[in-house]
């Protein structure tokens, strides 16, 4: 059994360290993997861009199956060119990843299916988006179209703020053509959480549900990241709220997708806003989250492998997935100067002690060998992951395995899991 795993963050750490304790004991590719993943998989000198690249080490080495982590890959069509050649890709096809690479076509399905989410409106010409947007009042949530690295909302408290996104925007292309079109929407106020599903075409089983932490510093301050951890389960999201959720977000997408001639196979993420007039759903995104994914398969009972392949066929059985109690905390350790220009080549040490700690994982993001070292390369360096019997033990645990790790510059939040924590003590 060999699977292929494109991607080099964290996410794509945690999905390789679950897949090599699969039963099936596959041999594991990462294109291009980190030093987290060199050390039980092969890493492959593929960018996860490299569409071409991909498809030509994969026609010949002919893996059993293809799991593909990142956004643009998938909204690039990667997953239709593997399976047109003859491959088995988990991830959804171009049309599908079209709900995360495309927030108005993502609009336009959730209106269309009665998924309760944010009002909006469309602009393409700054004037007519200008006098809109006014007429909607302040605050109010201005999203380039496309795919922008994170980096395409702006949520503005006033006029000036407003000005400026709409001219970044639509005037002076900070966002290429992911920002040609934009969506201004309605602020909507709320305790935010990740639901996941596995999707195989015509059903969506849930995963364990996450909380993701945007902010670069505690208390939520600071500008927006690609996440500095995470913690499942969300105390916010109860059984009912997350079975509402399935009836009206994905039960209702999957069926619209369906009625548009559009199969989606892969993994679901609604971004949820739990509204005091309930969930309303902020974005979609087409594949496993980052940090999220670290915190989630930790949990999740028994191999990964007949999951995806179950979702590739279009029959998954709801009891293939099964998830632990224990809850588990990720802090991301980030380079100096994220998000902004970072630094590079530091070198990490500690990770070994941080891994002995029981419970703990150490996921590689950012990261690289460097004769014979373990040296920084990206942003999000490190996702310091701990699952233990009960919240306050994994955060503590998960701290602890964070001071054992130094690097020239580093930097994490020192409140991952608080809310829910406060959640626990009232
Ligand atoms: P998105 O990429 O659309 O999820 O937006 C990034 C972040 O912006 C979300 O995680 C929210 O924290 C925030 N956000 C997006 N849309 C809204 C909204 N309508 N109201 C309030 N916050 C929002
Ligand atoms: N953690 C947010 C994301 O994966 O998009």
């Amino acid at each position: 059994m060999k699977v292929l795993v494109v991607g080099g963050g964290g996410r794509e750490h945690a999905l390789v360290w679950k897949l090599v304790q699969d039963s099936s004991r596959p041999t594991v590719f990462c294109a291009p993997g980190n030093a987290g993943t060199a050390e039980m998989a092969e890493n492959l000198p593929l960018a996860a861009e490299d569409l071409e690249g991909i498809q030509s080490w994969a026609v010949r080495e002919r893996p059993d199956l293809v799991v593909v982590g990142p956004e643009v890959p998938l909204c690039a069509g990667l997953a239709d060119r593997l399976t047109a050649a003859g491959l088995r890709v988990f991830g959804p096809n171009r049309a599908a990843a079209e709900l995360e690479g495309s927030k108005i076509f993502s609009k336009a399905v959730m209106e269309a299916a009665g998924v309760p989410t944010a009002r909006s409106a469309v602009y393409t010409d700054p004037a007519a988006a200008l006098a809109g947007i006014r007429a909607m009042g302040l605050p109010v949530v201005i999203k380039a179209d496309g795919l922008a690295a994170g980096k395409g909302v702006a949520i503005c408290q006033s006029e000036d703020e407003v000005e400026r996104a709409v001219r970044e925007c639509l005037v002076e292309g900070v966002f290429g053509d992911a920002g040609k079109r934009l969506l201004a929407e309605e602020y909507l106020e709320g305790e935010e959480a990740s639901v996941l599903a596995f999707v195989d075409g015509r059903q969506a089983v849930l995963m364990a549900s996450a909380q993701d932490h945007k902010r670069i510093f505690d208390g939520d301050r600071g500008p927006n990241t690609g996440g500095m951890g995470a913690y499942s389960p969300a105390p916010v999201m109860t059984p009912d709220r997350l079975e509402t959720i399935r009836r009206e977000v994905f039960d209702r997408t999957l069926a619209e997708l369906r009625r548009r001639g559009i199969d989606y196979r892969g993994v679901l993420y609604a971004g949820i806003m739990m509204t005091d007039r309930g969930p309303r759903v902020l974005e979609f995104n087409c594949r496993f989250g980052d940090p999220e994914t670290q915190v989630i398969l930790p949990r999740l009972e028994g191999d990964l492998i007949p999951i995806l392949n179950a979702c590739i066929d279009g029959c998954l059985n709801p009891d293939l997935v099964r998830w632990s109690p224990d809850p588990c905390v990720c802090v991301v350790m980030a380079a100096g100067g994220y998000p902004g220009a970072i630094r590079k080549g530091d070198v990490i040490t500690g990770g070994d002690a941080a891994n002995a700690l029981p419970g703990v994982v150490v996921f590689h993001a950012g990261t690289r060998s460097e004769g014979g070292r373990v040296v920084t390369a990206g942003g999000r360096v490190l996702g310091v992951t701990a699952r233990a019997a009960d919240l306050p033990q994994a955060v503590r645990r998960v701290y602890e395995a964070v001071e054992r790790i130094r690097f020239e510059g580093l930097q994490f939040r020192r409140d991952i899991a608080g809310r829910a924590l406060k959640r626990l003590r009232s």
